[in-house]
């Protein structure tokens, strides 16, 4: 195993730090399950995870992932788009994890699209508390294309930085356009 890790592996470290028990936290793609799991754990019994998708068959794999682990006390699935979180979302929260894209094994024509992606942001950015994480591991290229991954820096890059800290992490020397980490920290 190598010390640098991927984005997604970097992304759980950095939300590693901030999440603690009974924290409320946000999934905002849920797709097979495996954010929400690790969310699910790191908030503990006493915490709450709330855990978006469009697609029937992201909730249904989700929900029996966290079944198989004994988990799903803790999480509210949602069918709905990430750009409504506010609306079932009423308490601050800790952190809120994106992880963009298709659902694997899925429709890879059912993706995130930059102008919802951007507007989830903007409420995610206004659900979190200070000190809170938002984490997105931006997919593009191949089916996902780059449309989405040019909106989504084009937008975090003008972030006021005085309420914000923005990081953008990538692999200069790969192939086949791994995924990028973006964290943003809300300083106030
Ligand atoms: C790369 S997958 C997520 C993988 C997931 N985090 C996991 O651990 O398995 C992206 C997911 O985003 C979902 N998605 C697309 N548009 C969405 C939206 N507007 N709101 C919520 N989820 C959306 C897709 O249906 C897909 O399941």
């Amino acid at each position: 195993m190598s010390i640098i890790k991927n984005s997604l592996g970097q992304s759980h470290d950095i939300v590693r730090q901030v999440v603690a028990k009974g924290d409320c936290v946000i999934d905002a793609t849920a797709g097979n399950g495996n954010d929400t799991v690790f969310l699910a754990e790191l908030v503990g019994e006493s915490g709450k995870v709330y855990s978006f998708d469009i697609q029937d068959r992201a909730i249904e794999n989700t929900k029996k992932k966290l079944a198989d682990k004994n988990l799903i006390d803790r999480v509210v699935l949602v069918k709905d788009g990430h750009q409504n979180m506010d609306i079932h979302v009423k308490e601050k929260v800790r952190a809120v994890m994106f992880n963009l894209g298709y659902l694997p094994g899925g429709d890879h024509n059912i993706g995130t699209k930059g102008s919802t992606t951007i507007k989830a942001i903007t409420k995610a950015m206004e659900l979190i508390g200070t000190n809170g994480i938002i984490s997105i591991v931006v997919y593009y290229g191949g089916d996902s294309g780059f449309g989405e991954k040019e909106e989504v820096m084009e937008f975090i890059e003008k972030i006021e930085c005085r309420q914000f800290t923005v990081m953008k992490t990538e692999f200069i020397n790969q192939v086949n356009c791994p995924p990028i980490l973006v964290c943003i920290e809300k300083l106030s």
